[in-house]
This record gives structure tokens, sequence and C-alpha cells, in this order.
């Protein structure tokens, strides 16, 4: 089933340009599932029409708080109680600002005053307006109040200014919704999940490292985040952002990420390590820039910390979860790491498999317990995470009972 299924959603659209955004936002939500009733205010319609948005939602648009007819369909207090959430996207300074006062002087923002559903308001503006202290303040109150803020992203502006204060994606935002109604799971734990690669610094130039995209450990703290859990993400250098809502620890060497993680493990309930760790740091780091001299050079290499391994022998440990990428033998690599690091469960791959593993965008794993082993099919890392999280909480859970 999609998780927007049967979902009923008003989307508020107000005055700003990125309302040409919102016909895709509608479809993409409908193609979740989700019922989607538009609100528009007066300056919304300067930006586009309601009958394009009638026509992409299959629903008639609201635009007049005084409209006899409108109210005869379904009023304005009756819309209110139907939403399950009100999105308003674009979110301009002005609806965010009457919100925030409480006003009732057209339909949306009475909508907004007589809903018990949630609100979530996704700012679109110029980042002049959105940093100004006013904006601030009432982004605050909305906050305080429980308003879910969405963004704003960050980029040129149409306007021209480069800054915060551009409406997310369309993407984004219905990931966020689907996020909103996701099953919440794992609220009150908190995972602690490395991901990407580490740099071992050779010179102030250079460094070894390897292939990881960190798109795999993004992803379970995703899914991870979506269930409810407060996640600490120890990232090393990656090409890709962070999801929403997660702190996130940033570190290069194998040395600094052990560092973070022995910090945060211990205050944890599930550590996740899906890092590709260098195994091996350079002994000495020249200071300068070393020249070329002699046909080959030899580095000396010493072992790093093994990580998980670290977190597993802490007095209280967390749920501890390990990944093998191995090219051959795989449940026999996997099953020595398990025990010899003293981990719950791992997550084996075969990366010798094309289509997936590093840097690929899907993925399958293999997960082993000491007593067992469950196949997650081939899928996006995102769908594989989904999978994942939902059955480490399972043995989780277990080991809980037990
Ligand atoms: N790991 C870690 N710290 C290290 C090395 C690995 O925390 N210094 C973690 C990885 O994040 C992963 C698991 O250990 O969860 C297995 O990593 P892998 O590289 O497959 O295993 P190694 O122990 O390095 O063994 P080998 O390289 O010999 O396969």
């Amino acid at each position: 089933m999609q998780i927007l299924q049967d979902k009923k959603i008003v989307l508020g659209i107000s005055g700003g340009i990125a309302a040409y955004k919102t016909p895709e936002l509608v479809r993409r939500l409908k193609e979740q599932g989700a019922d989607v009733r538009v609100v528009m205010t007066e300056g919304a319609k300067a930006f586009i029409t309601p009958l394009t948005l009638q026509a992409v939602s299959g629903n008639q648009v609201a635009d007049s708080l005084l409209d006899t007819q409108a109210e005869l369909a379904m009023g304005h207090i009756e819309l209110a109680k139907w939403a399950d959430i009100i999105i308003i996207a674009p979110a301009t300074a002005d609806i965010v600002a009457r919100i925030a006062c409480g006003m009732a002087n057209d339909l949306l923002s009475t909508l907004c005053l007589a809903t018990t559903a949630p609100i979530a308001i996704t700012p679109a503006m110029n980042q002049q307006m959105w940093h100004a202290q006013a904006t601030q303040d009432n982004i605050a109150k909305l906050t305080e109040r429980g308003c879910l803020i969405w963004g704003p992203g960050s980029g040129e502006q149409a306007c021209g200014d480069i800054g915060l204060g551009r409406m997310l994606e369309v993407n984004d935002i219905v990931t966020l919704s689907s996020d909103f109604f996701a099953d919440k799971y794992l609220t009150h734990q908190h995972w602690v999940i490395t991901a990407g690669p580490t740099r071992e610094a050779i010179d102030p130039v250079r460094y070894i490292s390897n292939h990881s995209s960190g798109k795999m450990g993004y992803a379970i703290a995703h899914a991870a985040l979506r269930a409810g859990a407060k996640v600490t993400l120890i990232t090393g250098p990656v090409a890709i952002s962070a999801p929403t809502g997660c702190e996130l620890i940033h570190v290069s060497s194998a040395e600094e990420m052990h560092q973070q993680a022995l910090k945060f493990a211990p205050h944890c309930s599930t550590f996740v390590a899906c890092a590709a760790v260098a195994d091996y740091r350079v002994a000495k780091i020249a200071t300068q820039k070393i020249k070329k001299s002699s046909e080959a050079m030899q580095l000396e290499l010493v072992r790093n910390h093994d990580i998980v391994a670290d977190v597993a022998s802490l007095k209280h440990k967390p749920f501890m979860v390990g990944f093998a990428a191995e090219t051959q033998n795989v449940e026999h690599y996997a099953r020595g790491k398990l025990m010899r690091k003293n981990l719950d469960l791992i997550a084996a791959n075969d990366v010798a498999k094309s289509g997936q593993g590093f840097n690929s965008d899907n993925n399958a794993l293999t997960l082993f317990s000491a007593i067992d082993k469950t196949e997650i099919p081939l899928a996006s890392k995102q769908i594989v995470a989904n999978h994942l999280v939902s059955l480490i909480n399972q043995h989780f859970l277990a080991k809980q009972d037990s």
C-alpha cells in the first residue's frame, strides 16, 4: 500500500514564484495515493490559475472565504476538519506572518486557525526576507506551536540572489509528507550510524580512501528517522546530502570516526556501522607535500582501530549491527565478522555482483544473526534500508524480551 493512500491533504498555495511547481506537487502527492484539495490565496492566482490546479487535483479549488457556492459544496470549517494535514507550499513571508499572528483575513489563514490538523510550512521567499528578524520570530513562534517547517532550501533565487529561501524541491516535499505519515515504530530510540568512506592523509594534498558513496548509510539514517528514531549520523566525506532531521557529525579519518563513535555510542539504543573504514593509516603523515625523488616509494601503514568492535566491547553496549561487503564466500566471511566483532547482526552484500553495492543506487543484503539469516531482495537502497531498519528493530525487540 502507498504511504499516502487515503490521506487527505489540503495544499495551501500562497503568492510566490514557486507556485508554478505546485501542479507537479499535486500530481506526485496523488500518485502516492493522497486526496488533495487546493486552497489558493489571491496572490497565488497571479502565478498559477485555479483551473490548472482543479484539473490536476480533480477537485474544485477553494479561494474565497465569502463564496456562497463554495461554502455550500464544502464549507471552510468542514475543509479544516477534513484535512489530515495542511501543507502550505509555497509559504510566503506574508502567509507565515499572518498565520503566526492568528489572522483570519482570507480562506487559507482561516483554515489554519480552524483546523486541528498539523500544518506544514514550506517557506519560499527572498533570502533577505527569510533572514529578517520578523520572519525568524514568526517561524520560531510557529515551531513552538508545533507547526512543521519544511525547508527552505538554499541556492539561486528567482530574483537573482543566492542563499536560503528557495522552496524545497517537489520530491523532497513528497518525501517529507510520506515520512510524516510513516509508522513511528522507533519513537524513543536513538540510532547512531556510521557512513561513507574515511580518508587517511598521506601529506597535505593526498590521501588513501575507497569508493564508498555513503548512499546506504544515509538511506538507513533516513529510514530510521522516518520511523521516529533520533539519529546521529557520523559520516566520512561524501557528495550526497543528509536526510533532514538527523544530527550530523562530519569526520575525515578513521581516527576521528572512532573518537566520535565512542562519544555517541554509549547513549544510543542501536549502533549501525555502515562506513567503509580504512583498515590502515599512514604511520607518519608528511607535513609538506611529498616530492617525487625515486622510481618507487614505500609508505608505512599502521592498523586503525576497529570502530564497531570497540563499540561492541563497551560496558553498556548498544544493539550492534555491522556490514560486510564481500567479493567471495559472503556467508563465511560475514559470520566470521559477526562473531569476531561481537555483533548482534551483520548485513552482508556481494559487491562483486553488478548493479548493487558500492556507488550503485541499488542493493541486496543478507542479514545474519547468530542463529538465522534473512534475505533482503535487490531494490533501491532506500527500500532496502526501510526493510533493514524494520528487521533490525524486530531483532532488537526480541533481544529485549529474552
Ligand atoms: N569496521 C569498523 N572499523 C574498521 C573496519 C571496519 O567499524 N576499522 C566495520 C565496518 O563499518 C563494517 C564491519 O566493520 O560494519 C566490517 O567491515 P569490513 O571492511 O567488511 O571488515 P574488516 O574488519 O575491515 O575486514 P576485511 O577488510 O579483512 O574484510
